[in-house]
């Protein structure tokens, strides 16, 4: 079955980013790491990065067209975008919110998430094993 795995601005460039916060994984490491998880549980997973809100929505859009689960990991869009958060609504099928980092032991702007009141679920803080837990999470809830 196919997913799809969104991931939002910045994370492309997790190797650049402060690694006591999220880890020593390069992106390119990650999309491996998530695919082969994936396919362990029996999902064809389609993982995609952008840094553009409107990408992401077009994806959001697909996935509700397409009436397939997402795993999103936000990223800075997590704390403010309702455009995104109006998109994932649309998303039937469930949409599992990830972070790496646990936001809500960071700053306080970070504190909001304006994706988990319609989000099936959030996972945060295991580093890329918050990825691992919502695909066990999303087979669980699909088989
Ligand atoms: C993040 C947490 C967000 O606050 C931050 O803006 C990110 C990554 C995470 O995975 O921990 O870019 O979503």
């Amino acid at each position: 079955m196919k997913i799809l795995v969104l991931n939002g601005p910045n994370l492309a460039r997790l190797d650049l980013r402060d690694s006591s916060i999220y880890g020593s994984m390069t992106f390119p490491d990650l999309i491996t790491f998530i695919t082969a998880e994936a396919a362990e549980l029996g999902f064809n997973a389609d993982v995609r990065q952008t840094d553009s809100e409107s990408q992401m929505i077009q994806w959001l859009h697909e996935a509700a067209d397409s009436q397939l689960p997402v795993v999103i990991n936000p990223a800075a869009f997590t704390h403010y975008s309702y455009a995104i958060r109006d998109a994932a609504e649309l998303v039937k099928s469930p949409v599992i919110e990830v972070h790496l980092s646990n936001p809500l032991a960071r700053e306080e702007f970070r504190h909001t998430s304006v994706i988990s009141g319609i989000a099936t679920g959030t996972i945060a803080g295991f580093g890329p094993d918050s990825y691992r837990l919502a695909l066990l999470a999303l087979a669980r809830l699909i088989k």
